[in-house]
């Protein structure tokens, strides 16, 4: 039986998480206000949001790089159309720092002015659909699946929340002249994090001396944040959304850990509907941890 409409809600074509979306907010999402100096940090889901949102956490607070305040990541970069937090977002002081999975056509018309920044997050999706496959049984949020198999077949049929991962990557890469975004890939951070935190705060003119970009780098590794409890919100999650299983959304944290779940015939099938659907698109993937 599909219950599919328990967990998702259908909005302008898009597959939104149901029981945490703000619905008030997205009802009225040309009018939201931007600011110039707004920050977004877009993925499609599993491609390395909180891992993105502590970095800009880092970089922005001080007092959370110093670790001398107790807010948590999704106080300090909370996401912009579901609830996790009760922010009043209109009165909240600048720089307001947030993430999303929205796709291009729906965010705030503000975001084109140029002025805003966007950071998009993009993940190889054999690695993404793994991700999500275990994030998705786990929180009972989301639909679960019995198999990975039923996973493939709901991932590439787009019955996901965040929709199909080929048209968000591609929405918001053949719209990227009409926002001031910067693409970075998982891949990238994962291999040389320091390089990568650099490129960010460099985006975002928020250079950091020597000794921030060491304390940046060393929180974000993955190691370092299972064991902060200001980011490794598991505990937070299972109150809000609930769980079903163990587990954790900081799983493992690696590149090709699909080739640990994905039988042969299942990868051939995923490259060519990869190739049949990305021809010709520009953005390299990197799929194995040994791959430059
Ligand atoms: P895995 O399930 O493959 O481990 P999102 O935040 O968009 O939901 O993405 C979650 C994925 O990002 C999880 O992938 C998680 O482990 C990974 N991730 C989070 N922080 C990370 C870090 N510091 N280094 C590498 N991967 C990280």
């Amino acid at each position: 039986m599909d219950n599919t409409e328990d967990y998702i809600f259908k909005f302008q074509g898009y597959n939104f998480q149901r029981s945490l979306l703000n619905l008030e907010l997205i009802n009225n999402l040309d009018d939201f206000e931007i600011r110039d100096d707004d920050v977004f940090i877009v993925t499609y889901p599993k491609s390395g949001t909180i891992w993105t949102q502590h970095i800009l956490t880092l970089i922005y607070f001080e007092k959370y790089r110093n670790r001398t305040e107790n807010m948590t990541v999704n106080y300090r970069t909370p996401y912009f159309e579901y609830k996790k937090t009760k922010i009043d977002f209109l009165n909240r002081p600048s720089p307001r720092l947030f993430c999303s999975h929205l796709p291009y056509y729906l965010v705030p018309k503000g975001l084109k002015s140029k002025k805003a920044k966007i950071i998009y997050i993009y993940r190889n999706p054999k690695d993404v659909l793994i991700s999500y496959y275990h994030f998705s049984n786990f929180f009972s949020g989301f639909e679960p699946s019995q198999s990975i198999e039923c996973f493939i077949e709901r991932f590439l049929d787009g019955k996901v929340v965040g929709s199909l991962w080929f048209d968000h990557i591609r929405g918001w890469y053949e719209h990227r002249h009409d926002f001031n975004i910067l693409f970075v890939m998982y891949e990238e951070m994962k291999k040389d994090l320091r390089s990568s935190v650099q490129k960010i705060s460099r985006f975002l003119e928020k250079e950091l001396s020597e000794e921030d970009l060491d304390a940046v780098v060393n929180q974000a590794t993955f190691e370092n944040m299972k064991t902060n409890p200001l980011v490794n919100h598991d505990a937070i999650a299972k109150c809000y959304i609930g769980i079903r299983t163990d587990g954790s959304v900081l799983r493992k944290g690696t590149i090709g850990d699909w080739k640990n779940h994905l039988t042969v015939e299942q990868n051939e099938r995923f490259d060519r509907i990869f190739q049949k659907r990305m021809k010709d698109f520009p953005l390299k993937f990197i799929w194995d941890m040994d791959e430059n």
